[in-house]
């Protein structure tokens, strides 16, 4: 345990997985309180145990981060509970598979419902607290298919696209009120997101098929580093982000992607 976090608490959504667990682990680990909320609430519940099973302190709890009154609904929750809410990790997301013309109109709607609406919804209802208390962090999980295109994955990268351009006007709206709004940009990290991804596309970019493994072992040349990313990756930036020892960033989008984005 360290106290890069000391007496904060930080709401996670999508705690129940993948990134959204470690970033929550790694929170608790620094010293925070921590709101782990999913749509699976019992996963959210996993999350928070393993965090008291380190000798932290965390709440689970169920939210569908498409809905307003769901987020409106956490944030009254965390404050009830912790009195407080200095860490936004708007992480929530479902996979996507399909080129533009691939992907119909309600999957398109659920993607961005999702992966768009559900980080604006959760900046939305943390933002008055944050004001009212001089100050927060926001980081908002975005993704390298914001940043470059990617074969397949057309509503997803929209999605994306749409929480990078959030938190840049975000940050520069919110930040004489000590607000910062930063976005991370992972590149691939084996989790249930990008497996059903590639299962769902048959393949790396759904132009040839290919079994999982495979299609990971094609994704991971495709790097400079020639492997995947992992869940710690990404954490260890949420919690620089969420600390005050990144006080002067605000509007920076930040890959996590083993040079992906730099080739
Ligand atoms: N894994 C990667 O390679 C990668 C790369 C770039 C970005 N990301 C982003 O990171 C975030 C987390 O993805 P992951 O890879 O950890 O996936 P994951 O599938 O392991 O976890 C996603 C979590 O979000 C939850 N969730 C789904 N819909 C929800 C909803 N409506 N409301 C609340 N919770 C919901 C799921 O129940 C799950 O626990 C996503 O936004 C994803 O787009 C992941």
């Amino acid at each position: 345990m360290s106290d890069r976090l000391r007496a904060k608490v930080a709401i996670v959504t999508g705690a129940g997985s993948g990134l959204g667990r470690a970033s929550s682990l790694a929170f608790a680990a620094a010293g925070a309180r921590v709101v782990c909320a999913d749509l699976d609430a019992a996963s959210a519940d996993e999350t928070a145990a393993k965090i008291e099973a380190m000798g932290g302190t965390a709440l689970g709890i169920g939210l569908d981060a498409s809905s307003p009154d769901d987020n409106d609904r956490v944030v009254a929750e965390a404050q009830a509970r912790f009195e407080r809410i200095d860490v936004l990790l708007a992480n929530a997301g479902v996979p996507s598979a399909g080129s533009l013309t691939d992907v119909d109109f309600d999957h398109w709607q659920r993607v961005l419902a999702v992966n768009l609406t559900g980080v604006w919804l959760a900046n939305k209802a943390v933002i008055p607290v944050m004001q009212a208390q001089g100050g927060g962090s926001i980081i908002n999980q975005a993704s390298i298919t914001a940043l470059v295109g990617f074969s397949g994955v057309a509503a997803y990268s929209a999605a994306k696209g749409g929480v990078v351009s959030l938190t840049r006007q975000a940050a520069v709206e919110y930040a004489e009120d000590g607000v910062r709004v930063n976005a991370i940009c992972p590149g691939t990290i084996v989790t249930p997101l990008v497996t059903e991804t590639y299962v769902q596309r048959g393949g790396v970019d759904g132009r040839q098929r290919m079994s999982l493994d495979d299609a990971l072992a094609a994704s991971a040349s495709r790097y400079p580093t020639k492997r995947l990313g992992e869940v710690e990756d990404v954490a260890n930036l949420a919690v620089f982000l969420a600390s005050d020892e990144s006080k002067w960033m605000t509007g920076a989008v930040l890959p996590v992607d083993g040079g992906y984005t730099a080739a």
